[in-house]
């Protein structure tokens, strides 16, 4: 294998690791981002540098917007580059295509799409930007690795330009089967443009073959052999490649930062709380493919069906706040709290109190506390590309004493399903019957599924999730690539 540090690592996001915010008139800083996409990369770039394009998170006019990341990426250890977007381009391509059209389509929930053509059209155009940004960053020997669906379109601006740069895509989010597939308007486009780069990439096994199946029902002249564990796509002289590389986390990193002396501080005052009483964690964005209602209906079932756990049980159901402005999210938010006052309102004695809801973004030292406390972590989504949640909570779990409930429709059941309690989140009796059993589950028990599963998370962590995508894509592997300090310039105006 070639170990010449001759590639740069470029990573293009819609969103960059921190988001830009104003304080006082002018006065603006950044703080850190989250999501599942961020939390992933976030780790990558720290180790070995590179060059991050992403949108900047505002719509106004920021003086000395530069300046605000070159310091950023002075401290960061790798180089930011913002990409500006306008407000009507936030609303079109952002809240619109990705995440009224593509974002529940992907998702199987296909009535909650709105599939309004003037998205398209600006998706298109910002894709297009994207690319361009990337053009002035980028050298015929670097890595360009895409990320997500907000920039399915990008690989197609930079051959139009001419150019023949190794571009490799990820699709964190799932693939839909081709029936669904079917229903976007720009299916054909869609399908074209994910083509154009040299590798494409998914989390599940699933996600691979519903795109391959798409491929095959869409593209006429398309011809699909497989080599190894990938398939190969020819359409005329061009060869593409499609695989499947489940995301991972730094799982060290969570399990040394989950023992740090504020978290064990936190957690004491955490327990003293809940003394005595098991503590059901649900931890998501707010969002509706996350499946909240369905659980908080599964939660209410059993208390319904299991008295005896009144009392010795809490739902501490974090969300957090996302995508706000997004009517179905806005309608969500509501549903939820009406849920829980419901919930709350019928099961509540003197002294104990049910469900209890935060909705707000937690700190991490405050994450890893409730991780930690989380006597059952109750991880339900509808459908997910992989869910992140489920692999921090095994990696904190550091005492080994907690059981994980994991919905079979998110990515993470490929690799925990054996070791977590799997259940189908639609079926509120069956989630319910499990929230019992964990409930009742020995320690013997606990330990053995909570060892195997953080030997799962620690061994398939974000390092070896980078580096198998990357031997597939260039047969290098993320420390074939040069260390920041080599490149990273005092002032980078691109090139
Ligand atoms: C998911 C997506 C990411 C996205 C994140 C947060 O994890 O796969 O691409 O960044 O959600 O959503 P947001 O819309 O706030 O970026």
């Amino acid at each position: 294998m070639a170990t010449e540090p001759t590639k740069r690592l470029i990573v293009v996001s819609n969103r960059l690791p921190y988001v830009l915010e104003s304080h006082a008139r002018d006065k603006w800083t950044l703080r850190p981002g989250s999501g599942g996409l961020v939390t992933a990369l976030l780790p990558v770039l720290r180790d070995r540098g590179g060059i991050w394009i992403g949108w900047s998170g505002t719509t106004e006019e920021v003086p000395g917007i530069d300046e605000i990341f070159r310091g950023a990426s002075r401290e960061a250890g790798y180089v930011l580059k913002p990409v500006s977007l306008t407000q009507e381009e936030v609303d079109r391509y952002y809240h619109g295509y990705s995440n009224e059209s593509v974002w529940p389509l992907f998702h199987d929930l296909q009535s909650r799409c709105d599939f309004e053509p003037e998205y398209w059209h600006t998706y298109v155009k910002v894709n297009r930007r994207f690319a361009d940004a990337l053009a002035e960053d980028c050298g015929p020997d670097d890595f360009v690795w895409v990320h997500d669906y907000q920039l399915m379109d990008v690989a197609h601006h930079v051959r139009e330009r001419g150019d023949s740069a190794d571009l490799a895509f990820f699709l964190h989010i799932p693939f839909p089967a081709p029936d669904i597939f079917m229903k976007l308007p720009e299916r054909n486009a869609v399908l074209t443009s994910l083509l154009a780069y040299d590798l494409v990439g998914f989390q599940t096994q699933r996600d691979r073959r519903n795109f391959i199946q798409c491929v095959r029902t869409l593209v006429k002249h398309a011809r699909v052999r497989v080599e190894g564990h990938l398939h190969v796509v020819r359409i005329g002289e061009r060869e593409m490649r499609v695989g499947n590389f489940p995301i991972g986390i730094d799982a060290d990193a969570f399990a040394r930062s989950a023992i740090a002396p504020e978290v064990e501080e936190r957690l004491r005052s955490v327990r003293a709380s809940y003394a005595g009483r098991q503590i059901v964690l649900g931890l998501d964005r707010l969002d509706y493919t996350k499946g909240i209602p369905q659980r908080l209906r599964a939660f209410a079932d059993l208390l319904e069906r299991f008295p005896e756990v009144r009392g010795r049980i809490h739902l501490v159901q974090v969300v957090v706040p996302s995508r706000e402005g997004i009517p179905e999210y806005d309608a969500l938010r509501v549903e939820i709290e009406r849920l829980v006052g419901g919930i709350n309102g019928r099961y509540a004695e003197l002294g104990w109190v049910p469900i209890h809801y935060l909705y707000r973004s937690l700190s991490q030292t405050e994450l890893l506390a409730f991780y930690r406390s989380a006597d059952i972590a109750l991880i339900t989504p509808l459908k997910d590309g992989m869910n992140l949640v489920a692999k921090e909570f095994c990696a904190s779990n550091v005492e080994e004493n907690s059981v994980l409930i994991l919905s079979q429709f998110a990515g993470a059941a490929a690799q925990l399903g054996q070791a977590a309690l799997v259940v189908n989140p639609y079926d509120v009796e069956e989630t319910a019957d499990a929230i019992y059993n964990a409930f009742c589950m020995n320690q013997g028990e606990r330990r053995y599924r909570m060892r195997t599963l953080r030997r799962n998370v620690r061994t398939q962590n974000v390092f070896w999730w980078v580096d198998s995508f990357m031997r597939a894509a260039i047969d290098k592997e993320l420390h074939d690539f040069p260390v920041l300090e080599e490149y990273i310039p005092e002032h980078h105006e691109g090139r």
